[in-house]
């Protein structure tokens, strides 16, 4: 069976307070609201052409109600729910309008649990990149990635490389050769999704892109100009793994955002996957610096895409991580 996946498009995130949500990323991080209805509103990055890119649900408690992809052609979607009925997953069809702007979508509950989307429409929105006049915040420019924990990272990369049809950028060993966390792409950077081993699933972060690294160093001074330091949960630094300038951010519900830079372009397909041992701290911080518990123990839990509760995740074994903070 084939189709054709694009890039990640969108994530959709469960905020308790619409007009604070607001404020910490419109207000604040400069990304551009779309538009509202009720209990969602629609935001955009600057360079982006499409209605939204993240979509801020009024909800009783945060965490993700689903995250999309775009395929290239309409039949795919009809490929897609083939393929997931086939392998008895969890599939809806939505008809076009059902989220605001898009159009026909279907959404699964994926091998990992995830509650994830396809579609091909949506709605043009102006492109915002040269009305540079109206920049504000850090300029978030687009979403770049999402990046899920699940306890079994072999079975996602099974699936999305063995059946998706992602390519991998890198990934993390342990010395006895288990994949402990994959890199994998559709467009042309180092990823539009990142499976990392840990409980789940639940969505650790996703990532929007800044034009550069004073973009990452703005959003600290933003944070805390605003009195907002406990917001600042790691970084600013440079990954090893993607080579990125990095920080990332808590929303005032938990949710967390990295705000993300200087990575690279795998134009070629047969780049040959990047290799990192799970001994070299150099991975996660090049500069060496180890990140606080909460970025290891605290993610966003995610969506049933039948009745929209929470699920309860399954851990992970934590106690041989070297990486680990005790
Ligand atoms: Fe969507």
């Amino acid at each position: 069976m084939s189709f054709s996946i694009t890039r990640v498009s969108h994530v959709e995130i469960r905020v308790t307070n619409l007009d604070r949500a607001w404020e910490f990323y419109v207000g604040l991080l400069g990304l551009v609201e779309t538009e509202r209805d009720g209990g969602r509103i629609y935001l955009r990055g600057l360079e982006e052409r499409q209605h939204h890119s993240i979509v801020l649900k009024q909800a009783e408690s945060p965490g993700v109600a689903h995250f999309s992809y775009r395929v290239s052609d309409p039949e795919d979607l009809d490929r897609l729910t083939e393929f997931f009925k086939a392998k008895k997953l969890p599939v809806v069809r939505l008809p076009a309008g059902s989220e605001k702007g898009q159009g026909e979508a279907i959404r699964v509950q994926d091998p990992l649990g995830f509650p994830v989307e396809f579609y091909h429409e949506m709605d043009e929105a102006e492109r915002m990149l040269q009305q540079f006049h109206l920049h504000r915040g850090v300029s978030p420019m687009r979403l770049d990635h999402v990046n899920c924990q699940t306890p079994d990272v072999q079975k996602g990369y099974d699936y999305y490389v063995g059946e998706l049809g992602f390519w991998v950028s890198e990934y993390t060993e342990t010395d006895d050769g288990k994949l402990w966390a994959v890199w994998m792409h559709r467009k042309q950077n180092v990823h539009d999704i990142a499976l990392m081993t840990g409980t789940g699933p639940r969505l650790h972060h996703f990532a929007v892109w800044v034009q550069d690294m004073v973009g990452v160093i703005r959003a600290c001074d933003i944070l805390a100009g605003a009195g907002m330091t406990d917001n600042i949960e790691r970084g600013p630094g440079r990954h090893g793994l993607s080579n990125a300038f990095f920080v990332y951010v808590r929303d005032p519900d938990g949710n967390r955002m990295e705000i993300y830079t200087s990575d690279y372009m795998i134009p070629d397909p047969d780049w040959k996957p990047i290799r990192w041992s799970i001994n070299d701290k150099r991975r996660q911080t090049f500069w060496g610096h180890v990140a606080p518990r909460s970025w290891f123990d605290e993610a966003s839990l995610v969506e049933s895409i039948t009745d929209g509760r929470l699920l309860t995740p399954i851990p992970a074994e934590l106690k041989d991580r070297p990486d680990f903070v005790t």
